[in-house]
């Protein structure tokens, strides 16, 4: 409907995970008046259930070389190297600033950071606090300082605000956004938000599929929102499983309990069911291989088996530690029926994380003018195709900064004026909030840990005719997240079938190979002015 209220800003931030916060908070040190909107709670959100942790060469005999050697290879030769060279120069000083903010990871004896592996690394770089529960303390720590400067007229929160749709001017310049809130304040229903600039910070897609370890509010709403404006999409194919997901029954859905990655990298290992290590010989990391080497071992082994899981056998690393290192994830199993201390867990690959998105350059811009992305729905190229463990956090942090930074030199310097909004373009069909099961159900069977033209076609076949039936939804955000998920689903079987080879998380089994290892392609997708 017609916004019926309007508020501006100097610039909007959409979404409180790392990367939304931190953009906010540095942003405010330079901007006059900053305006950071999230759907639900400032804490909700993906980052708050990272488990493993942040990875940055801190070590003295690590190197940010040897960093940019791993996210490479996990990235299967589509990373973007600039990028990934800002990430790990600049990641250790961000890390250490988030420590100096007040985020309490775990030291050593000697008041050192604890660092750990995970998969994909041939270092123990990763950073993490209270065990396993790394997300939640960077949060608490970003929350208590957005809590510090909130008397601070200069920074605005507005929570449960579901962000709709990109404002543009007659230039498709990007320049505010329209938004639902179930308020209790003053402000309810659609309203705008006009700002000289906008930064995405929306997170991932998870909730695209059946099943995923993102929780419920990962819809894809940035993603969709962007597409919807116009701007250049990159990678979207590239869906990362997660090896190691508590396996709950046949058709469980929503969000799963994660298995951090950090429990093989203490020593953890997999098994099938008559207890044979499948990891070993597979590769030369074995059990701590990049993820989608993990996840396909795990997809052969399953239709081997005919079973729907695999085993991870923690047994050996005794009680007392394991409650110590990962107290949240004995205490989830401990919850659901398993003690990780006596049983084989049952484990399988589900959604991970989204390795592409909104394409941007190397301090965030996007390809239309005054929008920016930073996180999980960017792809600033760090990630290729197959993001390497715990590189996510460290990704919004380090380009949160630079998109701070680019900000407010651009407003300093007379640059991203304000300007008026076009007429908005005839609204968007929405899907009933009744359909989000069958595009889930869709996306799982046909665009999921392994796809092909086949799955791919019917898949596409399937959204169009939901697309079809779009106009009967409540314009509300069940709506809203269902219409999102609809539009992320089209957007990444297009691209799932455009790309006619198996790299990183991209596994097609009618093109099982890499087609050329020295391509070197994104696959860029710009939705037409026609809506196609
Ligand atoms: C994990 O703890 O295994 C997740 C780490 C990540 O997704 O980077």
């Amino acid at each position: 409907g017609e916004p019926g209220w309007t508020t501006s800003a100097d610039v909007v931030v959409v979404g409180s995970g790392i990367a939304g916060l931190t953009t906010a908070l540095r942003l405010r040190q330079r901007v006059d008046r900053v305006l950071l909107v999230t759907k639900t709670v400032l804490s909700e959100g993906s980052t708050q259930w990272a488990q493993g942790g942040i990875a940055a060469a801190l070590d003295p005999a690590d190197s940010p070389q040897e960093h940019l050697h791993d996210t490479l290879v996990a990235g299967c030769g589509i990373c973007d190297v600039p990028a990934v060279a800002a990430l790990v120069h600049e990641g250790p000083a961000r890390v250490r600033e988030l420590v100096a903010l007040g985020a309490e990871f775990d030291l050593d004896e000697e008041g050192e950071l604890r660092l750990t592996r995970e998969g994909g690394h041939h270092r123990d770089r990763i950073a993490h606090a209270g065990g396993d529960a790394t997300g939640k303390e960077i949060s608490r720590a970003l929350i208590a300082a957005l809590h510090a400067v909130q008397d601070d007229p200069g920074i605005e929160v507005i929570e449960h605000a579901l962000v709709v749709d990109l404002l543009q001017d007659a230039d498709a310049r990007v320049c505010g956004v329209t938004l639902h809130v179930i308020g209790e304040g003053q402000i309810d229903g659609v309203g705008a938000a006009l700002a000289r600039a906008v930064v995405l910070a929306t997170g991932g897609l998870g909730q695209v599929y059946s099943a995923t370890t993102n929780p419920s509010v990962a819809t894809g709403d940035g993603l969709a929102a962007a597409l919807r404006a116009g701007a250049v999409l990159a990678d979207v194919e590239f869906v990362q499983f997660h090896p190691t997901v508590l396996w709950l029954g046949e058709g469980s859905s929503g969000q799963q309990p994660l298995i951090s990655e950090a429990v093989r990298g203490e020593g953890a290992f997999l098994v099938d069911r008559d207890g044979v290590r499948f990891m070993q010989g597979r590769h030369p990391l074995a059990d701590l291989a990049p993820r989608d080497v993990v996840s396909r071992a795990i997809v052969d082994r399953m239709h081997e088996t005919g079973e729907h899981h695999v085993f991870l056998d923690a047994r050996h690393l005794g009680r007392e530690f394991l409650e110590q290192r990962f107290p949240s994830i004995v205490a989830r199993c401990r919850e659901l029926g398993f003690d990780p201390a006596v049983d084989l867990l049952p484990v399988a690959p589900a959604q991970h994380y989204a390795s592409g998105g909104v394409r941007t350059d190397l301090v965030g811009r996007a390809s239309l003018d005054g929008l920016y992305a930073c996180g999980e729905v960017s792809c600033t190229g760090v990630h290729g195709a197959n993001r390497l463990a715990s590189n996510s956090l460290l990704e919004g942090l380090v380009f949160a900064h630079r998109i701070a930074d680019d900000i407010s030199a651009r407003l300093a310097a007379g640059e991203l004026p304000a300007v008026d909004p076009a007429p908005a373009p005839a609204g968007t069909a929405l899907l009933d909030g009744s359909a989000r099961l069958r595009v889930q159900a869709t996306m799982t069977a046909g665009a999921g840990a392994v796809r092909s033209a086949a799955s791919l076609a019917e898949a596409a076949d399937t959204l169009v005719e939901l697309a079809d039936a779009a106009t009967s939804g409540e314009p509300g955000p069940d709506s809203w997240e269902t219409t999102n998920l609809l539009h992320v689903g089209q957007v990444l079987t297009l691209a799932a079938s455009l790309r006619e080879e198996t790299r990183g998380g991209h596994v097609r089994s009618d093109h099982p190979e890499l087609v050329d290892p020295g391509w070197r392609g994104h696959t860029l997708l710009v939705r037409g002015a026609d809506g196609t």
